[in-house]
């Protein structure tokens, strides 16, 4: 039978289809099939007999294998979501939408390792010498000695990097931009984005040198997103958050060399990234604590616990279906809040226009916060706020009650750090409350109405 000589392949998440269609059956993307040519056939695969093997040496569990040494960076915002700095022969994906800075990071990354004597090399397809130089001066590290290429072929790359000693750091930016001769396909398509970092990595192991692949985050389709090359390496970080907002977040989703969920922040400002060690303070400090509607948080993000502000704004709406407008926080996780307060305390908020916001552009994807973001629907809701001082964090079950999360202790210490002085957690949570601090335990949604209406009634005496 004739071998058909192309594919249609999803560039977002890289999935083969025999035919075109509108939208991936895998990941359910639209228009991200484009047609590329099939790969020649691996000669001595053909039918069901492969090449006689060898048998491998099969090892034990146990050994004596040195920790592996790490490259730090010293910015320890970087460093802690890499799992404590880059380990030597990885490949780490640092993907993230378009313009949220994460060529801008890598350069102060490499920057500071070049300071420190290493041999660091930031490859370019994007931006040419010139643009990397003037960012360079207005970051203030155009001293370092940070060895410059802006080079796309990636037969070129290698031989760059083969080239006076193995780096210790080489940035890729970007894998979309890498271009291999010998496949044939378009560059930014799956078939390249695969070839070159393939190539790179297979560099990286060999070699011992680290290698970081910049990947944007692509939403139409055009190129091929970095989800294809996740499996590829052994690090995968996000750099996400709104370019509106201060805050951008690395966040750690794969890591063979560490944890994952650890995150970094970090603010853009005019002299590019800076790290932020006390985001809660930052976020706490903003707050406009005499609306109703506002709820903070105690969430943790991988071992850090993070005070967020959640806003909550309900309307009545003059729509035949009410809008529910989500920023930072799953729609369908408010939807279900929705419902339990209705079916669960009878306060029905179903006609009304619903808006969730949380603070700094941070997106929470905790259940625990969903006691949160019910006390500040209620809040907005009857029009009193909640005490200025009180912080809650729990999860809401289908049947109304509200669960204990874990980490009760780490996130009431955090919250006592910053002066909060009251909490309002899931009854049946295990922890003593820090000094100062008072806890007021909540088991369901009806409950939560109930000591809401009572600080109502409060606010109102005391007027
Ligand atoms: P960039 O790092 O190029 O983003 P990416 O590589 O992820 O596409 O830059 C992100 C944005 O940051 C850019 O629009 C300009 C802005 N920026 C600053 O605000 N301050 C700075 O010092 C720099 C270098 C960039
Ligand atoms: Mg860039």
């Amino acid at each position: 039978m004739a071998r058909p000589a192309s594919v249609y392949i999803c560039q977002a998440c890289g999935a083969t289809a025999a035919k075109w269609s509108g939208k991936c059956d895998n990941c359910g993307e639209w228009n991200t099939l484009t047609q590329e040519a099939l790969p020649a056939p691996v000669s001595g695969a053909r039918g069901s007999s492969l090449p006689a093997g060898r048998a491998t040496a099969l090892t034990g569990l146990k050994g004596d294998e040195p920790e592996p040494q790490r490259i730090e960076t010293g910015i320890a915002e970087l460093d802690r979501v890499a799992g404590g700095g880059f380990v030597p022969g990885s490949g780490v994906l640092i993907g993230g939408d378009p313009g949220i800075g994460k060529s801008t990071l890598l350069l102060q990354a490499m920057a500071r390792l070049a300071q420190k004597g290493h041999r660091v090399i930031y490859v370019s397809g994007e931006e040419a010498i010139a643009q990397i130089r003037l960012r360079a001066s207005r970051l203030g590290v155009s001293d370092q000695p940070v060895l410059l290429a802006s080079e796309t072929n990636v037969s070129d790359i290698l031989a760059t990097l083969a080239e006076g000693g193995a780096p210790a750091v080489t940035v890729i930016d970007s894998v979309q931009t890498l271009w291999s001769p010998v496949v044939e396909a378009a560059p930014g398509t799956v078939s390249q984005l695969r070839a070159g970092a393939e190539a790179l990595v297979r560099f990286a192991k060999q070699r011992g040198s680290t290698v970081l692949l910049v990947g944007h985050v692509t939403k139409d389709g055009q190129i091929a997103g970095p989800k294809v090359v996740e499996h590829m390496v052994d690090t995968v970080l996000y750099f996400e958050g709104d370019r509106g907002h201060q805050f951008r977040i690395l966040r750690a989703v794969k890591n063979r060399f560490g944890p994952t969920d650890e995150i970094g922040v970090f603010e853009m400002s005019d002299k590019g990234l800076e790290e932020v060690a006390d985001p809660s303070g930052i976020l706490m400090a903003a707050r406009d604590t005499e609306s109703a509607g506002s709820a903070v948080f105690a969430g943790l993000e991988g071992t850090r616990p993070l005070l967020m502000e959640i806003q909550a704004l309900v309307s009545p709406s003059t729509l035949a279906t009410p809008r529910r407008a989500v920023v930072g926080w799953d729609q369908s996780r408010l939807a279900m809040i929705l419902a339990v307060l209705e079916a669960r305390a009878g306060i029905s908020i179903g006609a009304n226009d619903v808006y969730l916001n949380v603070v700094g552009g941070i997106r929470i994807r905790e259940p625990a916060a969903d006691l949160a973001v019910a006390a500040a629907l209620i809040s907005s809701m009857t029009g009193s706020p909640l005490p200025a001082s009180a912080v809650m964090f729990g999860e809401v079950a289908l049947s109304g009650s509200i669960r204990p999360v874990s980490q009760t202790a780490q996130r009431l210490k955090e919250a006592a750090k910053l002066g909060l002085d009251l909490a309002v957690i899931p009854a049946g949570s295990d922890a003593a409350a820090p000094k100062g601090m008072r806890l007021k335990q909540i088991g369901g949604v009806a409950e939560l109405t109930a000591w809401a209406a009572s600080l109502s009634a409060g606010n109102k005496r005391t007027d």
